[in-house]
């Protein structure tokens, strides 16, 4: 442990209150996101304000938009005449999804009851660069929605009943949102030749250690943030690509990291851990010695002892472990346990004379 502290000249330990500590572990930390390519300029809704749709015994009619300039333009949709290239479909208690006009770019479906995605209601809507379906009750989407949409770079399907990661999907996504359905099921090349893709979603689903193969990540040149929070994982994701900078794993039942696990992720910088079953035993001496690493979340483990990290790290997350620190020189000595009931945030500046 003393070695730990030697590896770094300033130590700053964030030692939150679980209810402080979950709260700001939901915000996402600020990444490099993609270039606002293709970023609508249509103001998005504010989709956390969004009501989740009730189960319905009895479905309410779509809610028809007013006539439109636009002869092509779905009557449960609006289409606004100084963004063409936007189609609003959201919140509209929509069923089946309608036939999407030409010029659209950007669609927002977002909010609804759709239950299925087909190739029909997308046999002309070659431009589509987004879609947004989120919220819906999707279980089933075609492949061959896919092969008509080749430049698509953001699909949204966040909080639907999927059971697998939909087959078909194009080379050209930059961001796949899955996260809150239910997949058990990777089919074998989901994610062969994505080599845009910058963020992979797929938070709070079912996946255990089988669905994930060595080479599931392999082709993913671009990502910078894979989120499998919140699944069944009692292993590490093999595989993972070189660029990476978030990986997030909180909530899972992962008791072990190998040793060289990290070795090759050269841009590395957030890592959660947060939730899992690690221990000592499981935590390898020098795992987390990352010279990019800047925040190292290992909250509700069963760590006895502080790993060994870098000296650029910012924040280490270690409540509701088990650990004993001894700060040499000062000899002062910190319990970090459930017992902490208040926020407290620590420096501890400290040069070891080595
Ligand atoms: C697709 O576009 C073609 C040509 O513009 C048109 O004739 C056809 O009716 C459209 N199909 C649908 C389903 O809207
Ligand atoms: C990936 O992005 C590059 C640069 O924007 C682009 O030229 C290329 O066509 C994209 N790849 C795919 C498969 O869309
Ligand atoms: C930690 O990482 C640095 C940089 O890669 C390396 O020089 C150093 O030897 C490592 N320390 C240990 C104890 O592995």
């Amino acid at each position: 442990m003393k070695a730990g502290v030697g590896l770094f000249s300033a130590l700053v330990l964030l030692l939150l209150m679980g209810g402080v500590f979950t709260q700001r572990s939901r915000q996402k930390k600020p990444i490099r996101r993609p270039a606002a390519v293709g970023k609508p300029s249509v103001p998005q809704p504010a989709v956390s304000a969004q009501p989740e749709p009730q189960e319905p015994t009895d479905f309410p009619p779509p809610i028809l938009g007013p006539p439109s300039v636009f002869p092509d333009c779905p009557r449960e949709c609006t289409c606004n005449p100084s963004h063409p290239n936007a189609l609003n479909c959201e919140n509209h208690n929509i069923r089946a999804i309608p036939v999407i006009p030409s010029r659209t770019h950007y669609l927002y479906l977002q909010n609804n009851y759709i239950s299925e995605v087909t190739a029909e209601s997308f046999v002309n809507a070659t431009e589509i660069r987004w879609i947004n379906l989120a919220n819906n009750r999707i279980h089933q989407i075609d492949k061959k929605v896919f092969e008509k949409i080749p430049s698509l770079l953001y699909l949204y399907v966040q909080r639907n009943h999927l059971k697998e990661v939909p087959s078909g999907l194009p080379a050209s996504l930059e961001q796949l949102r899955l996260g809150r359905n239910s997949i058990s099921k990777v089919p074998a090349g989901a994610f062969n030749k994505m080599g845009n893709l910058t963020l992979l979603d797929l938070y709070h689903n079912q996946l255990s250690d089988s669905d994930l193969e060595k080479n599931t990540f392999k082709d993913l040149k671009s990502l910078m943030q894979l989120n499998l929070a919140h699944n069944v994982l009692k292993k590490m994701p093999a595989g993972l690509p070189n660029n990476l900078i978030q990986l997030y794993l909180d909530k899972n039942r992962i008791d072990d990291v190998p040793k060289d696990y990290f070795r090759g992720l050269h841009h590395l910088a957030f890592v959660r851990l947060n939730y899992n079953q690690l221990s000592d035993k499981g935590l390898p001496k020098y795992v987390f010695n990352i010279t990019t690493l800047l925040d190292l979340q290992l909250s509700h483990n069963q760590i006895t002892s502080i790993p060994l990290f870098n000296g650029r790290l910012e924040h280490l997350h270690l409540n509701h472990n088990s650990i004993e620190i001894l700060f040499r020189g000062n000899a002062c000595k910190f319990l970090l346990s459930q017992k902490f009931a208040t926020k407290m945030r620590l420096r501890v500046p400290y040069r070891e004379s080595s």
